[in-house]
């Protein structure tokens, strides 16, 4: 199996991690903790990437993230080189045969793998809990009408933390569907039409994106509390 790249010492700790309830079958979950201010220009150079002007936070988790997607790819027996990343669209370059996401979020990074064989998208997004006053600020932007009717009952703590799902798991899903349709979506555009408490819920597409991608669609999302705040996966089936 190919080595994995050197772990450079800004990030603390880099593992194979399945923090779902669900598994997917030949998909590898990476996830690592790093401190973004101790990254340095030297550990880009030394994974042959360029620094590309950007701040010392932002490089730190762009090398996070393609560390772990490496990992990823390498825990599959694919060669364990960084994915580059696609000038004109900002997206992560998979190897053939292969579709993944990677995300990034205040000192944490993950990314996912796994073969186009049985995956046609990967969704993955990781997000901060959302705090009660900002998340009253955000509700009409980020859910439909029905989905702040379903937020109705809840405290404003447990609001805020359906909130930061509803928010990550439509990140995810442009995520996975983004790469295959370059179309861009909003956060109206799709709504929750199943939720359980146990890890998993369903997003509907409420437009048409493609041929493939239409109105009415529906698709899984998995979905862990993790580290300052949830984790989700939407996953498109080959
Ligand atoms: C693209 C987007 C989803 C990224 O999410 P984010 O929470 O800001 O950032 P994350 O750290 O989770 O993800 C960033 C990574 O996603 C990947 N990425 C960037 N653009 C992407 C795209 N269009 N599709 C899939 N992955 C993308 C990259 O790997 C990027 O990291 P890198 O630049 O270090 O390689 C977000 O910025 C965006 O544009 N959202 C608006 C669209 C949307 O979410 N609509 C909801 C539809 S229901």
């Amino acid at each position: 199996m190919p080595s994995s790249p050197i772990r450079p010492g800004f990030i603390q700790t880099l593992a194979c991690n399945w923090p779902f309830t669900v598994s997917l079958p030949g998909c590898q979950l990476v996830t690592a903790c790093f401190d973004p201010a101790a990254s340095r220009e030297q550990d880009l150079l030394d994974h042959g990437l360029q620094p590309s002007g950007s701040n010392r936070k932002r490089q730190g988790e762009f090398l996070a993230g393609r560390l772990c997607a490496a990992q990823a790819l390498g825990q599959n027996g694919q060669c364990a080189s960084l994915p580059t990343r696609d000038s004109d669209t900002g997206l992560p370059v998979w190897p053939d045969g292969w579709c993944g996401s990677i995300t990034h979020s205040h000192g944490l990074a993950a990314a996912i793998a796994g073969p186009t064989t049985q995956w046609s998208g990967l969704g993955l997004d990781i997000e901060r809990l959302i705090s009660p006053k900002r998340a009253l600020r955000l509700c009409d932007a980020i859910l439909t009408p029905d989905e702040q009717h379903w937020l109705h009952d809840l405290s404003e703590d447990e609001a805020a933390r359906r909130l930061t799902l509803i928010f990550s798991a439509k990140e995810s899903l442009y995520k996975a569907i983004n790469p295959l349709t370059r179309t861009y979506f909003g956060f109206q555009d799709a709504r929750i039409t199943e939720y359980a408490q146990d890890g998993w819920l369903t997003l509907q597409l409420l437009r048409d994106l493609s041929d493939t991608y239409h109105s009415g669609m529906e698709f899984p999302c998995l979905w862990t509390p993790y580290g300052h705040g949830m984790l989700t996966l939407v996953y498109l089936s080959a």
